[in-house]
């Protein structure tokens, strides 16, 4: 069996993925500004052989009509969150093997200029970056903050297809594979025939010019995304490599799997040639007790204020306007996170849970839906049984408190998921201790190599 892909979670900023975590006195969060924190954090994953260290963003923030919700201010919950590109070619020289996927999003910045900055990332980090692809998922507050009006959820991501096909013209057709000579016997950096102005003249956008940076190893960033619904799971399937799943229930996130598979054989491509990782939090102790009581001491710094302005920040939609004791109107929608509000809706017939229950449920689990808790043989079995009823490849570990978090995880549950022949061994432990570093896309796709594979439209695009 193929070995789970594991990677990090991350937002710069104060631990809270379920309740403002950061208040526990082993948390050490609150140094999110001093980069040795997260140098910290990268070497010890790449220690242990994760994947990746994903770092998720937005520009926007939990808020309604523009203002900041007082609970997440109060609580540090998604505010503050600082620009997590800047640290890549940091914590790039301080690992060898770890990746580095990094969010930005298509509704903020000229294509243009993001292509050229995750160029210059693919070269500082050896090919180890990747682009989480998003549209906004904050879009309210992000757009008001850029001066635009929120653009409807599915022409978001029309004009993302369009934003995505002018980046991969840019990376994989303005350079010539070997253009770049670097001859000081004759004078020559780069063939001028090797360089050409790409053109792109989309719906949405348009472009004429050369990506002024050289081929990197990758060309093109490992492409990864999210979206869930109907529109978003067209779009994966033809653009990601990767897509990141929220946990919950098995029966939802095993329907979202298929979702994403057929939508990638409905591109034309291969229904395994994307990855999908679900978001978990893990809560491992040496005793069952001890996991509960982790669990506990997560639960009670998670208020219910607080969960509905997180929520209200997903989705729009202020949870503490409605009846407490009702359920949602089940025709309720969004142009925000519909996903989330989709998540607690009934129907007509069936009418869903009390808002009440809603925002207790949120409060338990947050926006990505599960946790794992128990000793490292209760949740290894966790994770099989998730794996087998979903058909995700991998997780990603969301943390609680760090660096508890991955100190459980790596010193308790890895070993345990090692013996079981779940997971890759880590470089020290390997046969070849000594083996070059690879490009992101090869880690997770051995053998592949590391440009686009074939099977994506954008391979065709490369000048080689
Ligand atoms: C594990 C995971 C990580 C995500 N990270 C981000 C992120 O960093 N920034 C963001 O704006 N949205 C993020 N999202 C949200 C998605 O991009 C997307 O908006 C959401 O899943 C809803 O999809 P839909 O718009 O297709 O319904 C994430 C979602 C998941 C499940």
């Amino acid at each position: 069996m193929k070995p789970y892909v594991l990677a990090g979670f991350q937002m710069i900023g104060l631990n809270g993925m379920i309740g403002a975590s950061w208040l526990d006195p082993d948390d050490t969060s609150v140094a999110f500004t001093d980069l040795d924190y997260w140098i910290g954090i990268a070497r010890q994953l790449d220690d242990a052989g994760f994947d990746f260290l994903f770092f998720a963003d937005s520009y926007g923030f939990p808020g309604l009509d523009g203002e900041p919700l007082a609970a997440t201010v109060r609580e540090g919950r998604s505010i503050p969150q600082a620009d997590p590109v800047t640290v890549v070619s940091a914590l790039a020289a301080a690992t060898r093997d770890l990746g580095y996927v990094v969010t930005a999003s298509t509704t903020v910045e000229k294509p243009a200029a993001l292509a050229r900055r995750f160029a210059t990332l693919d070269h500082f980090t050896k090919g180890r970056i990747g682009w989480n692809i998003v549209t906004g998922s904050q879009g309210a507050t992000a757009a008001s903050l850029m001066g635009e009006e929120v653009t409807p959820h599915d022409l978001r991501y029309d004009k993302a297809d369009d934003y995505l096909e002018l980046c991969l013209k840019l990376w994989e057709s303005s350079w010539r594979t070997d253009a770049v000579v670097a001859d000081r016997a004759s004078g020559v950096w780069a063939d001028p025939e090797g360089v050409r102005s790409i053109s792109h003249d989309g719906p949405f956008h348009q472009a004429k010019g050369i990506l002024n940076v050289p081929p990197s190893p990758q060309r093109t960033p490992l492409l990864v995304q999210a979206g869930t619904s109907g529109r978003g799971c067209e779009y994966a399937g033809r653009n990601a490599e990767v897509v990141f799943v929220a946990g919950g229930p098995h029966e939802v996130v095993a329907r979202r799997v298929q979702n994403i598979r057929d939508a990638a054989v409905a591109a034309g491509r291969p229904a395994d040639s994307i990855t999908i990782v679900a978001g978990v939090m893990f809560l491992v102790a040496p005793t069952e007790e001890e996991a509960i009581a982790k669990h506990e001491r997560m639960l009670s710094l998670s208020s219910y204020d607080g969960a509905a302005a997180i929520f209200a920040g997903n989705t729009g939609v202020d949870l503490l306007q409605f009846d407490q004791d009702a359920p949602l109107p089940h025709d309720l929608s969004t142009e925000l996170g519909l996903s989330n509000l989709q998540r607690y809706l009934g129907t007509a017939e069936q009418p869903g849970p009390l808002v009440r229950e809603i925002v207790d449920d949120f409060r338990r689990t947050g926006l990505n839906g599960s946790v794992f808790v128990g000793t490292p043989e209760q949740v290894a079995d966790e994770t099989e049984a998730f794996v087998a009823a979903t058909g995700v490849d991998g997780f990603l570990v969301q943390p609680n408190v760090v660096p508890a978090t991955y100190d459980d995880f790596i010193g308790l549950l890895l070993p345990e998921l090692r013996a079981r022949g779940l997971v890759r061994e880590s470089r020290a432990d390997s046969a070849d201790p000594g083996a070059p570093a690879t490009t992101l896309r090869e880690r997770l796709f051995p053998g592949a190599g590391a440009h686009l594979p074939d099977t994506h439209y954008g391979a065709a695009l490369r000048w080689s």
